[in-house]
């Protein structure tokens, strides 16, 4: 798209803006930390979903991503992101052979141990097994351990799991996830201390633990220093996403700072009352399941903050509502574009086609959101 060089005013609404220096800052805090702690990064690229972003993470040191699917896999390894020593960790289960194939397949085609999945049960693992072996490769996995979703029950279940993985001829086991979810700093800690205990019990049997892997965008300072912890899975601290940057949505606990590099470019298109404003980015384009949900927690005008009281949004519209005789809304007019930050990103990110990528308020370039909508 020959946006290049415009300025941000010349674009059709709604639009979603990646601010390039807030979003080199984020990725700068976050590398500098685990280089100076020494733990790994592997970014959750669930969250940003594009492969310039990936390649972003990878030249800044990243170990590779993590993705939920394996189309998301599919199709960012399909963009070349799988230079050097990269790879990337599929982190939810999967059940059906078909995928089961799929994956073994990238195996086969870009060489052993390049996409790795997670296992919570011995069935998936045959299955794989079987897989690889018609193949004749090997499939590098981990155990998901359960802090609340799938995964298997902390301490003697995990370690039952991982005996009978190491037994299997062509499975390769390489470590565990315990992704803990952005928890305060005590819940992560107990949650960390169960995820590295177990890995220990698992490395007692006889088996080595190459990935100890936990933390989300919320807990990366909590958990990138636990001892034991070997690498760290963050995603939307790209985006910052939160009022004033507070990691992971707007209730973080643990003092996280981001800055807000998502912002979704929008257009006052009703100003018929006084305490109001209408702009043309509705639920759709935030990324919500239904009406009223997720809506922008911040607006912009001219780059300057606009206090509002409620944003509520529908389909195709986001209402803002401010106080009476509110000064903001008093600079807000008829045909402005304002900048809204979602208060969720992910979500978000996935019904956009394009991240445009801006400096000093100018398009620099437009960024496809590879993996958007990859659902299997
Ligand atoms: C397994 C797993 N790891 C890491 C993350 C990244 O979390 P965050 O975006 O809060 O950094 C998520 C997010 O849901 C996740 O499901």
């Amino acid at each position: 798209m020959l946006y290049a060089g415009l300025d941000i005013q010349d674009l059709p609404t709604p639009a979603l803006l990646l601010d390039l220096d807030k979003f080199n800052w984020n990725i700068d805090k976050m590398f500098t930390f685990s280089k100076k702690v020494g733990v790994g990064v592997r970014p959750h690229a669930k969250t940003f979903k594009a492969a310039a972003i990936c390649n972003k993470l990878i030249d800044a040191g990243a170990l590779g991503v993590m993705t939920q699917k394996l189309s998301e896999a599919d199709v960012l390894l399909n963009s070349g992101i799988l230079y050097g020593k990269t790879n990337i960790l599929i982190s939810q289960e999967l059940t059906d052979p078909r995928k089961i194939e799929c994956l073994v397949g990238y195996n086969v085609s870009m060489g052993e141990g390049k996409v790795l999945t997670s296992i919570d049960d011995i069935r998936e693992a045959e299955m794989i097994n079987d897989s690889a072996e018609r193949w004749g490769v090997k499939q590098h996995v981990i155990i998901e351990m359960s802090h609340g979703r799938c995964g298997t029950p902390p301490g003697q279940p995990t370690v039952d799991l991982a005996i009978k993985i190491s037994k299997l001829s062509h499975l390769v086991f390489r470590g565990i996830y315990g992704y803990e979810n952005p928890v305060n700093r005590e819940t992560a800690l107990q949650r960390n201390k169960q995820t590295v205990d177990t890995a220990n019990m698992i490395c007692e049997a006889g088996i080595p633990v190459e990935i100890v892997s936990a933390g989300s965008t919320g807990t990366y300072e909590v958990t990138g220093t636990y001892p034991g912890i070997t690498e760290i899975e963050p995603g939307s601290f790209v985006f910052g996403a939160g009022p004033e940057g507070s990691g992971y949505g707007w209730k973080s606990e643990n003092n996280v700072y981001f800055k807000n590099s998502l912002s979704l470019l929008s257009t006052i298109i009703s100003t018929t009352h006084q305490n109001r404003v209408v702009t043309d980015a509705g639920s759709k384009v935030f990324g919500a399941p239904n009406a009223g949900v997720n809506p922008p927690v911040l607006a912009y005008a001219d780059g300057n903050k606009i206090d509002f009281d409620r944003a509520s949004l529908s389909e195709e519209h986001c209402t803002l509502s401010f106080k009476e005789n509110s000064e903001d809304r008093k600079k807000l007019h008829w045909g402005q574009k304002i900048e809204l930050i979602p208060n969720h990103c992910c979500t978000a990110v996935n019904q956009h086609e394009n991240l445009i990528v801006v400096k000093n308020g100018k398009i620099a370039s437009v960024w496809p959101i590879t993996a958007r909508g990859k659902y299997w």
